[in-house]
């Protein structure tokens, strides 16, 4: 983040404390409740967001050197990504060409070759169809047709795009915008080093467990005894670049920050920005490195989804002096952070799908305080072709 921005988001953080405000949406905004729960809204956003859409897989710290691999069955498809020896970055249907088995089924590791379990054709990391086991006896096949099937696929500003369609695109510059391509770019996601992971299913509506990043409204109550410690509850920055956009949450210890000058200030030490990547991603970006949120639902079902959370550290040249950094160990205050969302936030989020299933209501209702939900539903009802939600002047 540029300097002069991350004073202006620490200002305005201030700002708010000191005149007791809130980020003010200007309006209210209501959604109907059967964005949650209908099958075909489900199916549509399956089809056009996760089937067919670039999708974060993972940082470039997910695949750490050459011969690096990771595989991914997010998208509805296994899906095979790969760094080959040059180190560049692929993504392949995880398929045999013969018979079409999966062929990797770790879940990482690090490989020259891989070699299908079933009659061992093997194919190299840039896709190619490189043995075929007894080919005297099988026959004549040209192997340069029965390479391993590309995905698009794009390494760019430290994260792995792919696109589970084959024939899709990958636009990362129209879909961030320069603003957010230079900002993402300046934190050196690209150097992070990958230090863990965690699956949380849900039995909530992916955009539930969604929302749930969208405001600080919640922190005095749902996090009352965990991040409110650490937080000041509603209080927080908004900022949308296209369909993405930006919080910066509001840390109590800002308040160390009143006596430094401006020059001195460092966004990470007073507050937390925390990212939206149309459609499913959430980037939080802490003091000692990125945590990334990856949110699919479980395929078409409405009810079911699930969060696949990694956590990265910076380089150790870029993390926090011992003076302004943790006391517990190296990224285990990341890993108390996912913690906390899947035991609070994503229970307030399955809850919620329960109060969307009852009929009690017919909408739920965003207030000017959660700007976030606003975008997220506006965004997404855009993309899918659905008209605008409706908003009121209060
Ligand atoms: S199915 Fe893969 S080698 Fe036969
Ligand atoms: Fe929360």
């Amino acid at each position: 983040m540029r300097r002069d921005e991350q004073v202006r988001v620490i200002r305005r953080l201030m700002d708010h404390l000191d005149h007791q405000t809130n980020v003010d949406a200007g309006r209210i905004a209501q959604v109907p409740v059967s964005v949650y729960t209908d099958p075909e809204r489900a199916e549509l956003e399956w089809r056009r967001f996760f089937r067919n859409h670039p999708q974060v897989l993972g940082l470039s710290g997910d695949l750490p050197g050459p011969n690096s691999f990771f595989t991914s069955s997010d998208l509805g498809a296994p899906i095979l990504c790969t760094r080959d020896k040059h180190g560049v970055f692929h993504a392949f249907l995880n398929v045999c060409r013969h018979r079409g088995v999966i062929i990797e089924t770790a879940d990482r590791g690090s490989r020259r070759t891989f070699t299908c379990p079933f009659h061992a054709w093997t194919y190299d990391t840039t896709g190619r169809l490189v043995a075929i086991p007894r080919q005297d006896h099988f026959g004549s096949v040209d192997c340069t047709d029965r390479g391993l099937v590309s995905l698009p696929a794009v390494e760019k500003h430290g994260f792995l795009w792919v696109n589970a369609d084959r024939e899709g695109r990958i636009d990362i510059d129209g879909l961030l915008g320069p603003e957010l391509s230079d900002e993402l770019d300046a934190w050196g996601l690209g150097d992070c080093i990958r230090t863990g992971e965690a699956t949380f299913p849900h039995a909530c509506n992916w955009k539930l467990a969604n929302d749930t990043y969208g405001e600080t409204y919640h922190f005095e109550t749902l996090h009352r005894n965990t991040l409110a410690n650490g937080f000041y509850g509603n209080v927080q920055t908004y900022d949308t670049y296209g369909v993405n956009h930006r919080m910066g949450l509001c840390m109590r210890r800002i308040d160390e920050m009143r006596s430094e000058p401006e020059s001195a200030w460092r966004v990470l030490r007073g507050a937390l920005p925390v990212y939206f990547l149309f459609p499913n991603i959430q980037l939080i970006m802490t003091g000692e490195g990125p945590i990334l949120v990856r949110l699919y639902p479980e395929g078409v079902n409405p009810h079911q989804s699930r969060s696949e959370i990694n956590w990265y550290v910076f380089p150790e040249d870029r993390r926090p002096a011992p003076t302004e950094g943790a006391r517990e160990p190296l990224g285990s205050r990341m890993q108390a952070f996912a913690g906390i969302i899947q035991a609070e936030d994503y229970v307030a989020a399955a809850s919620s799908h329960l109060g969307a299933v009852s009929g009690a209501q017919s909408h739920v209702v965003f207030g000017r305080n959660e700007p976030a939900l606003h975008h997220y539903h506006s965004v997404f009802n855009a993309a899918l072709g659905l008209p605008p939600i409706e908003t009121f002047r209060t």
